[in-house]
């Protein structure tokens, strides 16, 4: 989630074991899983490492990126603009309240636009995003856009009426809000001059909101857990929010992940354990209070009253007891077909996700799909598909059918991440084994009573507690997975630190990565850059940043197709935002390697490669990371800047002494001769 709704409470209540402070282990290389050798070989062989630069796998694919970064780190920037390197441009492009269909009026600056307008156009508060291209060339495409969360200030024309009990009056802004959460498709064209356009009212541009009838699929479709009076049945659920990161799939679909979304429901009555698990408040009122306007006239289908889900009738066919049930999932949608339904896939696991990520694809092996908790001292977890991937389904017309075939039935597992670069993926089945040397059976009576609560059952597994894990990436050359621990100040002398998780009050986060190992329940991992600000002490900067590349609260993560890494940044920390505003990082980590080909993490002596690229407006967060086919354009959101976009020019200054209505916004960066960005 942004810092700016971060929940600080800590609802992991297991005392899973945490390891002594082990610097030195995490630091030193890792060894890798490579060539087929699982980790007792490794123990007898000792550390090896990938092939350098340029080299080959027995197979003749390349094991690294030959890319070469071509531009000089920037300095950071803290104003109401972006900023690029020399030689690039920064456009503003489909900013929310922007019409994407013809039933919407255009977006007003006084914030005046009614919920029907917000249902046809773009959401708020931009996060992760995906170009799905309609031509070879890249130039045609549509864009799928998260909308995570919202601005009552800026969204409405004063801010939100509600009373000083958090009771709204309003119906019509209730139902913009819900609106303005969800997910856009929408297309776009690049034109002769450089810029892209929003096709209007293209039939394939559509809204997903907080209030769109989808589909539940996998082992909680058809569950008594999931009946409300709306879905009798269990197969549907109403709406889809918080959708923070996001990821895409093998066949060309869209995957938004529900991220905060305990914060939008309320319990005041009994509580169930996963209810309690994941953090259901209850008391007060929801986030933004929608539940208050239950009962009016004006309410249609209960679309308000089931925010509550006090147990108040007799069984689930009377009242919502289940609505939060149908949230908390990976959600899949496939942007070339028109209106077409979206699918929660209830077997990726139900938690605060906040990314989906596949994994390098081989013919004939399973898909593995990484995703993270975040909240303080969550999980990580994969799920690997029961079905093998046969590479013509890439060009499957039936895409949803692909999600069925390989997001629906696998096996969910959850890391624990050992002292000495090692680790364990822990199944999340009837089966696996608990810590006390039982199995899940022994406390869960189906595996989906296990989805449900996934998180509690991950306790149980005695997974390692993380600091926050939000995005993963995979780099397309080596297949190492890369994931983003963006900080955790309430790891204390208290919680202890482990293995993974090294440093007490991390206020700066971290990027942990690991290689899969020859079974699919081992891995090896280390960390590939701690994030710091260039005057930290020799404990806190330990990968030698300087004022070119400091950072702190790593969130987005994005390898692109050449093997360039994209870092992104949710900054909390006070000594880095004194000197810039968010940004956006690359490095290339296979290139990283020493004189014998092994693997290296960021140091002191290579940290020149990690190279500062963009920074966002004052107040934002740089998030979401999407190129075009022919590397010519990055898509990124802006979300939540202060005072931002004066223009369609991200890098026009907004004048001193103006205010603007803020507005959360894809911005495109391009350089001006049209060629390829990075290198
Ligand atoms: Fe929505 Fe964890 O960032
Ligand atoms: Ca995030
Ligand atoms: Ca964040």
């Amino acid at each position: 989630m942004s810092k700016e709704i971060f929940n600080p409470t800590r609802f992991n209540k297991s005392n899973n074991p945490d390891f002594e402070q082990v610097l030195e282990a995490h630091l030193s290389r890792r060894t890798l899983l490579k060539g087929g050798l699982g980790l007792s070989a490794m123990a007898v062989l000792g550390s090896f490492g990938l092939a350098g630069c340029g080299g080959s796998s027995s197979s003749g694919s390349p094991t690294a990126s030959s890319a070469q970064l071509g531009f000089n780190s920037i300095a950071g920037s803290k104003i109401d603009a972006v900023s690029v390197p020399e030689g690039y441009t920064a456009q503003v492009l489909a900013p929310w309240g922007q019409p994407i269909t013809a039933s919407g009026s255009a977006w007003k600056d006084d914030g005046t636009n009614n919920a029907e307008d917000q249902d046809n156009a773009m959401g708020m508060h931009h996060d992760g995003l995906h170009f799905f291209p309609l031509n070879d060339e890249g130039t045609d495409g549509l864009l799928c856009v998260n909308h995570e969360y919202i601005d009552q200030n800026a969204l409405h024309p004063t801010g939100s009426d509600a009373d000083e009990n958090g009771i709204r009056s309003s119906v019509d802004q209730v139902r913009k809000e819900i609106n303005a959460h969800g997910v856009a498709v929408v297309r776009i064209q690049l034109q002769a001059n450089g810029e892209w356009m929003v096709v209007d009212d293209d039939p394939l541009n559509r809204r997903y909101t907080g209030a769109t009838t989808m589909d539940i699929s996998g082992p909680l479709a058809y569950s008594s857990k999931l009946e409300t009076p709306f879905s009798p049945d269990g197969s549907q659920a109403r709406g889809t929010l918080n959708n923070c990161g996001n990821g895409y799939t093998p066949w060309g679909t869209y995957l938004t992940c529900e991220e905060n979304w305990p914060g939008y429901f309320i319990n005041t009555g009994e509580t169930t354990a996963e209810q309690e698990r994941i953090g259901i408040d209850t008391s007060g009122t929801t986030r933004y209070g929608w539940e208050t306007v239950a009962g009016s006239p004006e309410e249609r289908v209960d679309e308000f009253a089931r925010f509550n889900v006090t147990p108040t009738g007799a069984n689930a066919s009377e009242d919502y007891r289940n609505e939060a049930n149908g949230h908390g999932y990976i959600v899949e949608i496939d942007p070339y077909t028109a209106n077409s339904r979206a699918v929660k896939r209830t077997a990726l696991g139900r938690f605060r996700h906040e990314g989906c990520t596949f994994g390098k694809l081989e013919a004939g092996q399973p898909i593995t799909f990484y995703s993270g908790h975040d909240s303080r001292f969550e999980y990580m977890y994969k799920f690997v598909s029961e079905a093998l991937w046969d590479p013509a389904d890439a060009d499957a017309t039936d895409r949803m059918a692909m999600g069925d075939k390989y997001m629906d039935a696998g096996t969910l597992y959850v890391a624990r991440f050992d002292a000495g670069g090692t680790g364990a993926w822990l199944p999340l089945t009837l089966d696996g084994a608990t810590q006390d040397g039982g199995v899940l059976a022994d406390h869960f009576d189906s595996l989906e009573d296990i989805i449900l609560n996934t998180a509690g059952a991950a306790d149980l597994a005695g997974a390692t507690p993380m600091d926050r894990p939000e995005w993963c990436a995979v780099d397309p050359f080596t297949g190492s997975v890369y994931l983003t621990l963006t900080n955790n100040t309430r790891r204390d002398e208290s919680t202890g630190t482990n293995a993974a998780n090294p440093r007490l009050n991390n206020k700066f986060g971290h990027v942990i990565r690991w290689d899969e190992g020859e079974t699919a329940s081992e891995f090896s991992w280390d960390i590939f850059v701690f994030g710091s600000d260039a005057a930290g002490d020799a404990e806190t900067n330990l990968s030698g940043l300087d004022e070119f590349n400091q950072f702190a609260s790593p969130d987005g993560l994005a390898f692109d197709k050449r093997g360039i890494m994209w870092i992104q940044t949710d900054n909390g920390a006070d000594e880095v935002e004194e000197y810039t505003n968010d940004q956006m990082l690359a490095v290339v980590p296979s290139m990283l390697t020493d004189a014998d080909g092994n693997a290296e993490t960021i140091n002191a002596a290579n940290q020149g490669e990690l190279r500062r690229f963009f920074v966002g407006p004052n107040g934002c967060e740089v998030t979401g990371f999407s190129m075009s086919p022919d590397y010519t354009t990055i898509f990124l959101s802006i979300q939540h800047p202060g005072n931002w976009p004066y223009s369609t020019d991200a890098a026009e200054e907004t004048p001193a002494n103006m205010s603007v209505r803020p507005r959360a916004s894809v911005v495109a960066i391009r350089k001006t001769d049209g060629g390829e960005i990075g290198v």
